[in-house]
């Protein structure tokens, strides 16, 4: 496998596994703070964003690749209200974006169109991420200080969780 690719798939894989470490923090806070609803959609985002992670995993093996297994940066455990939580999720997927658009360049540069037409999914999954995050902040926005409403925006992302658990995106 290239070096240069394999490079950036191990960095995407920590990025990864520090993410499902991030929004698993997240879910800790959450239900500390009675969000349970949250709490359980964030586990089953950090499960989703593991899974990201092996997907890339089985990939650098498939290819005759080095996969590394590096250490991880301690994940921010606290947060202002659940506003600044979502705002994080919005900030760091983001983030990923910008990520994933380096390793496309880097196997664009190298000529690795295999891994390039892999990575069509981790760009399409992106657009997904970031919309998700942008339309829980709206809930969030919308339900403002009121507790009716802030309890009515946790029971919809109890039903969200759900979903998430029976449909799961990598199979
Ligand atoms: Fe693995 Fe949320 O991107």
């Amino acid at each position: 496998m290239n070096t240069k690719v394999e490079a950036s798939l191990n960095k995407q894989i920590n990025a990864e596994e520090h993410a499902s470490r991030l929004y698993f923090a997240m879910g800790v806070w959450c239900d500390k703070n009675g969000f349970s609803g949250s709490a359980k959609y964030l586990y089953a985002h950090a499960e989703e964003e593991r899974m990201h992670m092996i997907k890339l995993v089985h990939y650098v093996s498939e290819r005759d690749g080095n996969v590394i297994i590096d250490s991880l940066p301690k994940p921010q455990n606290n947060w202002d209200d659940i506003l600044a939580v979502f705002t994080e999720v919005l900030t760091h997927e983001k983030s990923v974006t910008g990520m994933i658009n380096s390793m496309f360049e880097v196997c664009m540069q190298e000529k690795d169109y295999l891994t390039s037409n892999f990575l069509q999914w981790y760009i399409q999954e992106q657009v997904e991420e970031e919309s998700g995050a942008r339309e829980i902040l709206d809930m969030i926005t919308l339900a403002g200080n009121s507790q009716g409403g802030l309890f009515h925006f946790d029971k919809e992302m109890a039903a969200k969780a759900a979903l998430a658990l029976a449909n799961p995106v990598v199979k």
